[in-house]
């Protein structure tokens, strides 16, 4: 889909003050992404000419986004002799006659909303829509059925407060006409910035074509508190599940299920409330409990839960793991571990039985060390596997054994216990003092 007729310019170096955060205000993410991915990834589909432009955290915000893109140019603001929107374009390099520009602060923007944009002739399209409640945006002044300008809400005079059509931030433009009309721009307003917004009024004047393009709220949202990312991350967390609810997956309550963008499902599959399923996680002809938490894992034809919690690199295959049982780095095939155990760097193989209370102790206080379960090994309740170890096949490991040895040959029993000792009468004469 991308049209090589078109630069885009991504707005990132604002401070984003209403967030009351450290961290820039375009990292905060959003059903697993920053909120920034997603601009960068429909613009992506349309466009090969891409250009980010940077300033408040700037390191921060090139760093996150190298690990997903290659291909994107950043562009350094001077915010301090040029603040604001206006501010953050002059300068940019423009391959093609015309630009698209976008807040970063957009996250549920797509590539299919974008069209509108695409195919105009006029000389400088803007976005708008109708607000109940416009308070923070922007307000389009419109007289005689023409855009004339665009006010801030800082600058607004108290009768264009109420005025009910805003700004949604997305701006295309004849690449000559931006050229021609930013050093124009100046910052005698009440926030002392260059608004790019003031565009629009002195095109408008100089008799240029400016369209007005009516949107959606949803797709153009801008994200500037807390509040505002809490409410786009419901509906990005909506279009999540409808599109895999669409596809076959099962969603009990799915009001109460959260679903990062890059979890993939497939097949048929059971995701019951409450759950948590994130990163990279594969789901495949599977079936998550009630309140199971699955980070970065994959599961083929298994189950996991109630109150399962699989961390990073658990792979199950076959397997069921049931309520409280802890996984991390855990390869299972064919495997049964269904009750209150953490199994941490360990491969276990089919026809395991993994009995309730068994620790792996992967950790010395140093570092990390592995444990391998062979085929048909029976691990009997409250057992710790010092690691390293390896139990071969076919071995048992008896109830409340403290396993201290590296390899557990094939077909043995391992057993640990100290003997049992019956003390008649010992509850009488503890407690005598009592009576
Ligand atoms: C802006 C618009 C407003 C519109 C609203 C839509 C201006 C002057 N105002 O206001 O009309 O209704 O978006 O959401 O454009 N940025 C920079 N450099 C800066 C300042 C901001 O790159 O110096 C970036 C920010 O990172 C952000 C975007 O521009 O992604 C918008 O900035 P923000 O401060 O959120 O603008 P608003 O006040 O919301
Ligand atoms: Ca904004």
């Amino acid at each position: 889909m991308s049209n090589t007729n078109l630069s885009i310019i991504i707005l990132a170096a604002g401070k984003g003050t209403r967030m009351h955060s450290p961290k820039a205000k375009v990292l905060h993410k959003i059903s697993g992404f920053e909120m920034l991915y997603y601009s960068i990834s429909a613009s992506l589909e349309l466009s090969d000419d891409i250009t980010v432009v940077v300033g408040h955290q700037k390191d921060a915000v090139i760093e996150s986004m190298s690990r997903y893109f290659e291909s994107i140019n950043y562009h350094t603001q001077d915010t301090l002799t040029y603040p604001g929107t206006g501010g953050a374009v002059m300068g940019v390099q423009l391959k093609y006659d015309r630009v698209l520009v976008l807040n970063a602060d957009m996250p549920l923007v797509t590539a299919k909303s974008l069209k509108p944009f695409l195919d105009s002739s006029a000389d400088l399209q803007l976005s708008i829509f109708e607000l109940e409640n416009p308070d923070g945006y922007g307000r389009v002044v419109i007289e005689d059925s023409r855009v004339k300008s665009i006010v801030e809400q800082k600058d607004a005079l108290p009768d264009q407060l109420s005025i009910t059509s805003v700004n949604a931030g997305i701006y295309c433009f004849k690449s000559s006409l931006l050229r021609e009309y930013l050093p124009k721009l100046s910052s005698d307003n009440a926030q002392k910035e260059y608004y790019l917004t003031d565009i629009v009024a002195l095109a408008v004047s100089d008799s240029k074509i400016v369209e007005p393009i009516t949107i959606d709220e949803e797709h153009f949202k801008g994200v500037n508190s807390k509040l505002d990312l809490h409410n786009a991350d419901t509906i990005m967390q909506q279009r999540i599940k409808e599109r895999w609810m669409s596809s076959g997956v099962r969603m009990e309550l799915a009001q109460s299920i959260y679903i990062e963008s890059s979890v993939e499902f497939e097949g048929e599959c059971i995701v019951e409330n409450g759950v948590r399923v994130t990163g990279c996680s594969i789901i495949k002809n599977s079936h998550i409990k009630a309140h199971s938490v699955v980070e970065d894992s994959t599961l083929i034809d298994s189950s996991c839960g109630p109150l399962a919690h699989l961390r990073p690199l658990s792979t199950l295959i076959n397997s069921h793991v049931g309520n409280f049982v802890e996984t991390k780095k855990a390869t299972l095939k064919g495997v049964k571990a269904g009750h209150l155990s953490y199994l941490g760097d360990v491969d276990i193989d089919e026809g395991s039985n993994i009995g309730a209370g068994t620790i792996t102790c992967n950790y010395d206080g140093k570092a990390k060390y592995k444990t391998t379960i062979g085929k048909n090994v029976f691990v009997g309740s409250d057992t710790q596997i010092i690691a390293p170890c390896v139990i071969e096949d076919d071995v048992i490991i008896a109830a409340g054994t403290t396993l201290n040895s590296d390899r557990v040959e094939s077909g043995s029993l391992a057993i640990s216990r100290t003997p049992l000792k019956i003390i008649k009468g010992f509850y009488r004469k503890f407690f005598k003092d009592l009576s």
